[in-house]
């Protein structure tokens, strides 16, 4: 890998030991990859404030300069960590103490991430706290050279804002942090970012549940290609291309689409494949549609729901309100209850609006910082849920052992309020 001078000096020590430790790292990393130098970043979200038996386990082996070593720098060194060079957000992390006597997660987690955020914001890292930073101020460029990590985020980054990211890990954002460096490779370079697939959408997509479906269907299909999808679309938003991106994120491994005309790379289909050769086309009609619903709700079998997760990815403040007002005037069933999550910084937008108040005094909570898939928790007891996100219903039965439905908000709410599903494609 050619280095620059900058570089080598870092590599050499001149930055100190933690730099010096991040860019090799870096190096191993990108050769491991065959790219041939680094490229400058600016943004970089990771998650570094995450508790895990790991980390719980090297602080307190030797505190957190120790746990960051190891875990961000991949190095057996403890390492004194210097601030942050370049700017850093912390992504989802665990439930917080705001969760305490709500979500069942272990108290020496919560206490655990307390200190990590202290640690880490002290050296620049802002505890953003949300796999959503685009909603709460951390939008970068188009082209810009970003690390991100978390798959719906990094999906969200290259096709929506039309900058540059590959999905990073812990070590790599960590490096990236330190140096302001990330291996220049995969969806950094102009010629990896062009279609592989096309999908023609011959069943309107009009709803929130149409976006996580087609996404859903479309991930499936062309696991790491980049599909461009085109046809009968309704012309999305942030919330409706977050849910595209997320499902298509689940079901294969989508780091970049296309939607010519609404996508910023894709003027026109075109420019989506590069000039290249349009492929044929996987079609998506109505009997496409209605299998993806069916794959999606073939994980549950009992119609009594005992959980409704609103929220992955994180709300935005729309579909909080959207919540707020199809639960307005009524109450949870007993068993049953609702937890929507969303950033924190949004949250504070609800409940200045009145949105909070409202959906709690129907019963329900919204919660920040993390979700049950990420803290591996739900309400105690919760064997059959029901949720909008076709991400959290793929991911949330194998993580935690529960069934799942899959619908509209209103489906969903009417779930809380009642009990029982009823969802069904409409
Ligand atoms: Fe976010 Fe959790 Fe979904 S981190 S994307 S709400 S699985």
């Amino acid at each position: 890998m050619r280095l620059t001078d900058d570089e080598k000096a870092m590599l050499d020590g001149a930055e100190g030991p933690a730099v010096a430790a991040a860019m090799d790292l870096l190096v191993r990393y990108g050769e491991a990859l065959d790219a041939e130098r680094l490229c400058d970043t600016r943004n970089v979200a990771g998650t570094t404030t995450q508790p895990s038996p790991a980390k719980a386990r090297l602080v307190a082996e030797g505190g957190w300069n120790r746990a960051f070593s190891v875990l961000s720098l991949d190095s057996d060194e403890t390492l004194d960590i210097p601030d942050m060079k370049v700017p850093t957000c912390q992504l989802q992390q665990g439930f917080g103490p705001d969760s305490v006597g709500i979500a069942p997660y272990p108290r020496e987690f919560v206490e655990l991430q307390t200190q990590a955020e202290a640690f880490a914001g002290r050296r620049g890292v802002n505890i953003l706290a949300t796999c959503t930073p685009y909603q709460v101020g951390n939008l970068p460029v188009r082209g810009e050279h970003c690390a991100w990590m978390e798959s719906s985020a990094v999906v969200y980054c290259n096709s929506v804002l039309g900058a540059r990211t590959n999905c990073e890990g812990g070590a790599s954002t960590g490096a990236a942090s330190l140096t302001g460096k990330i291996p220049y490779w995969g969806n950094h370079c102009p010629e990896n970012r062009f279609g592989t697939h096309l999908v023609r959408v011959e069943e309107r997509v009009t709803s929130f549940l149409d976006w996580g479906l087609l996404g859903y269907f479309t991930g499936d299909l062309v696991q790491e290609g980049r599909p461009v999808v085109t046809g009968d679309l309704d012309r999305p938003d942030l919330v409706d291309l977050k849910h595209f991106g997320a499902a298509s994120a689940s079901s294969g491994g989508v780091e970049m689409y296309h939607i010519p005309g609404v996508t910023p790379e894709a003027p026109s289909l075109k420019e989506a494949f590069g000039g290249r050769r349009v492929p044929e086309p996987l079609v998506y009609g109505a009997a496409e549609r209605r299998a993806v619903y069916e794959t999606l709700n073939n994980q549950g079998t009992r119609t009594d729901v005992d959980f409704v997760l609103l929220g992955c990815p994180h709300a935005s403040v729309d579909q909080i309100r959207a919540a707020a007002r199809a639960l307005e005037g009524r109450r949870l069933h007993s068993g049953t209850q609702l937890w929507i999550m969303a950033p924190r910084a949004l949250k504070d937008v609800a409940d200045r609006s009145g949105y909070t108040a409202v959906i709690e005094a129907a019963g329900g909570r919204v919660l920040v910082d993390s979700c049950p898939a990420m803290s591996r928790s739900a309400p105690p007891g919760t064997r059959v849920f029901a949720t909008d996100s076709a991400k959290q219903a793929h991911y949330l039965p194998a993580i935690l052992g529960i069934e799942a439905w899959f619908g509209t908000l209103e489906d969903c709410i009417d779930a809380a309020v009642t009990g029982r599903w009823g969802g069904e494609l409409r």
